[in-house]
């Protein structure tokens, strides 16, 4: 069952629902946390994993093709040059490389945000021995105002630091208003971008994101520990004190040059062997997210969160997550007032309804192939207690 091509007739919602097994067993609302893969992202690692079963690396040249054409893939996903993209073990190793790749002053400050992931917060706080300063923007009712973030930057900002999508929250982030911010002031924009990119549009190119990085495992519907890095062109340079490997140079294939010449493209930063089966699940994965196509998915993310918070509504249910124009996302935490927040997430895994306990509040994360059935059952399931 491969993928089919994007320039086929859109995927019907109830064809694409049957390339996610997953659905046979769970109710799976849950992609905020790890993600189910596809029938399609199964084959194309189990091809690749035969391939080498039973030939060695005999293939290697198909298997670059494979990893040319998951970068292609990925960036027609961000809107960058294939070249801009790096194939990275997990959105962590992405925010580290700019963390430790830039050369900083003492007095230098990141501004990030309070309750961001904390992939996002210690490779910032690590610097500190360096004198450098890490700023938290307060959230307020599960929202980051853009005056706050705007009011935390001042001359010695080198970095925004932020998540297009808060983990807990679901708050979206106005990426383009923030990055026509750090263009105006001179400021870095670092996107983890891992709880919105495959759900929602983002174009860094268009949102002026200079690095962004992202997981496969939630809303790429990918594997696990294969991620993708956005390095803007113009800011490869800046990442100087980055890790180098015998694959970051640009003779690579010549092994005893022993010329320490950068390859010019962010695949520099991929140092040595690649996880080929991870960038194989992962290109896959975004070539059938492409299919389907980014904007009509968001359109029915949104459609499926929408029926949630109107069921909620009725519930008498306490809601974090902001549903303001520009601020949603694929993601609705709430709790239910006189309900313990545990027990209740102990009653619906038992009912086979995947979702989130984070900090008291149970977290709801509907990808494009689940059905409004499926959002009828978790709320009739939570009514009854
Ligand atoms: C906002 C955010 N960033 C990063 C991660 C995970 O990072 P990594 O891909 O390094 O495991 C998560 C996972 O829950 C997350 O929610």
């Amino acid at each position: 069952m491969s993928t089919p091509e994007p320039s086929d007739r859109p995927l019907a919602w109830s064809e694409a629902r049957r390339l996610f097994p997953v659905t046979e067993r769970w109710t799976y609302l849950d992609h905020a946390a790890v993600c189910p893969i596809s029938t399609p992202v199964y084959e194309a690692m189990a091809e690749h994993l035969q391939d080498v079963l039973t030939d060695g690396d005999t293939n290697s040249a198909r298997w670059d093709a494979k990893v040319s054409r998951a970068r292609a893939s990925a960036a027609r996903l961000l809107g960058c040059r294939p070249a801009e993209v790096a194939f990275l073990k997990n959105t962590s190793e992405g925010l580290n490389l700019v963390a430790r790749g830039l050369a900083w002053r003492p007095g230098d400050n990141v501004v990030s945000a309070q309750g961001e992931f904390p992939a996002n917060v210690y490779p910032w706080m690590s610097l500190a021995p360096q004198g450098v300063q890490l700023r938290m923007v307060p959230e307020r009712e599960g929202r980051l105002r853009y005056r706050d973030i705007r009011d935390a930057i001042d001359s010695r900002t080198r970095v925004l630091a932020l998540s297009f999508v808060e983990f807990l929250s679901g708050f979206r982030n106005d990426v383009a208003r923030l990055g026509e911010l750090c263009r105006k002031r001179g400021v870095l924009f670092v996107l983890d971008a891992i709880q919105g990119l495959g759900a929602l549009r983002l174009d860094v190119v268009e949102a002026g994101v200079d690095f962004a990085a992202a997981d496969a495992h939630k809303w790429l519907l990918g594997p696990e520990g294969s991620a993708l890095f956005y390095c803007r062109r113009e800011r490869l340079d800046l990442l100087e004190s980055a890790p180098v490997g015998w694959a970051s140079v640009r003779g690579f294939r010549d092994y005893l040059a022993y010329d320490l010449t950068l390859r010019p493209e962010a695949a520099r930063f991929e140092l040595g062997t690649a996880n080929t089966v991870g960038v194989v699940g992962l290109g896959a994965a975004v070539e059938l997210l492409l299919s389907v196509g980014i904007e009509r998915m968001e359109r029915r993310i949104k459609a499926l969160t929408d029926r949630l918070c109107r069921g909620l509504e009725r519930l008498g249910a306490e809601v974090l997550s902001s549903r303001r124009r520009g601020e949603w996302s694929g993601i609705v935490s709430f709790r239910l007032p006189g309900v313990d927040a545990k027990q209740a997430a102990q009653v619906l895994r038992r009912r086979r309804i995947a979702l989130s306990l984070r900090s008291g509040w149970l977290r709801v994360s509907p990808h494009f192939y689940n059905s409004e059935e499926e959002i009828d059952r978790l709320l009739e399931v939570l009514k009854e207690g």
